[in-house]
C-alpha cells in the first residue's frame, strides 16, 4: 500500500500493542516518514490499554471497536492499517489451578486440553473476533491493509520437525481465518490487502525461553521495521497470502 495523496491519509491500529513486537510496531508506525501516518494517528489496544481489549471477554472487543469508531469520526480519517500482534506460546493460563506456566508440547504424550484451548483462544479465536468487530471499521475505498502476525510453524506444508501441537495448530487455524477474511474484505474494498505474516525469530518474552545458539534472533524494532515495509509494499493481488518478514510467500 502506498499512501500518496491527502485523500489516502488514514489511521493505523495495532492490537496486542503491549507485546514485544506489538510495542515495536506502534513505535515504527509513529516514526516520521513511516508508511502509515504520524504519531496522533496510531491507535494501540491490548489488555493494559484504555479501553481494554482482552480475548477472554468479547465485550471488551465490542467496546474497543466502538472507541476506534469514535476516533475515526473525531479525527475524520478512515482506518487504513490494522495489525494484530497478539499471540500465545507459553506461560500461565488464566483460571488454571496452580497457575503453573504451560509450555509447548514436545510430544503427543504432553497434549493438554487446557493448553490447546488457550492457544486457540489467543492465536485463532481472538483474531477471528477482531475480524468480526474491527473489519467493519476498515476503509471502504483507497488503500487498506490488515496484517495478522502468524508464525511459520503454523505452516502445514513446512512442518518437518513436529512438536508444538497447540501453537502450530492454532496458527494454522489463524491462517485459514485470515485467508477467509481476505476474500470477504476485497468485496468491501477492492484495494484492500489482508495477510498472515511470519516475523522470524524476534527477541521478545514469547521467544526468550527457546533462544538457542545458531538461531538468528532479531530485535523487535528491526523486525517491526521489516514487517511494516512488507505489509505496506503488498498489492491487492497478494491479499489472502502468507508472507515472511522479507516478503517471501510461505506455503500453507
Ligand atoms: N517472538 C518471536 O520469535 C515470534 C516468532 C514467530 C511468531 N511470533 C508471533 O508474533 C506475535 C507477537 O508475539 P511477541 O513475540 O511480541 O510476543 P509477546 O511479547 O509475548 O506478546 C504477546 C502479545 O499477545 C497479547 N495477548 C496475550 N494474551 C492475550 C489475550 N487474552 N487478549 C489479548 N491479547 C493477548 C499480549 O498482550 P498484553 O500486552 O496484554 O500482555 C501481547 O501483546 C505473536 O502472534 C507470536 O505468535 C513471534
Amino acid at each position: 500500500m502506498s499512501v500518496n495523496g491527502p485523500d489516502e491519509v488514514g489511521l493505523a491500529l495495532v492490537i496486542g500493542a503491549g507485546g514485544g513486537l506489538g510495542a515495536a510496531l506502534v513505535a515504527g508506525l509513529r516514526q516520521p516518514g513511516a508508511p502509515a501516518q504520524a504519531a496522533p494517528a496510531v491507535l494501540a489496544l491490548g489488555r493494559h490499554t484504555t479501553p481494554v481489549l482482552d480475548y477472554a471477554d468479547e465485550a471488551t472487543l465490542a467496546g474497543a471497536a466502538q472507541w476506534v469508531a469514535d476516533e475515526i469520526d473525531a479525527r475524520r480519517m478512515p482506518l487504513r492499517t490494522l495489525i494484530v500482534a497478539s499471540g500465545y506460546l507459553h506461560g500461565v493460563i488464566p483460571g488454571q489451578p496452580g497457575d503453573r506456566p504451560a509450555q509447548p508440547e514436545r510430544s503427543g504424550s504432553q497434549i493438554d486440553p487446557a493448553y490447546l484451548a488457550h492457544c486457540f483462544k489467543v492465536n485463532a479465536i481472538g483474531p477471528a473476533l477482531v475480524v468480526k468487530h474491527f473489519f467493519p471499521l476498515l476503509a471502504r475505498s483507497g488503500p487498506c491493509v490488515a496484517g495478522f502476525i502468524s508464525a511459520k510453524v503454523g505452516s502445514i506444508g513446512d512442518n518437518a520437525l513436529g512438536g508444538w501441537y497447540g501453537y502450530r495448530a492454532s496458527k494454522a487455524a489463524l491462517n485459514q481465518i485470515v485467508r477467509t477474511a481476505a476474500i470477504e474484505l476485497v468485496r468491501r474494498n477492492r484495494r484492500a490487502v489482508c495477510v498472515a505474516l511470519h516475523p522470524g525469530t524476534v527477541d521478545t518474552p514469547l521467544s526468550q525461553p527457546f533462544a538457542k545458539a545458531g538461531l538468528t534472533v532479531r530485535s523487535a524494532s528491526v523486525a517491526a521495521r521489516e514487517l511494516l515495509a512488507v505489509l505496506h509494499g503488498l498489492t491487492p493481488a497478494q491479499s489472502g497470502g502468507f508472507f515472511d518478514y522479507r516478503g517471501q510467500a510461505l506455503p500453507w
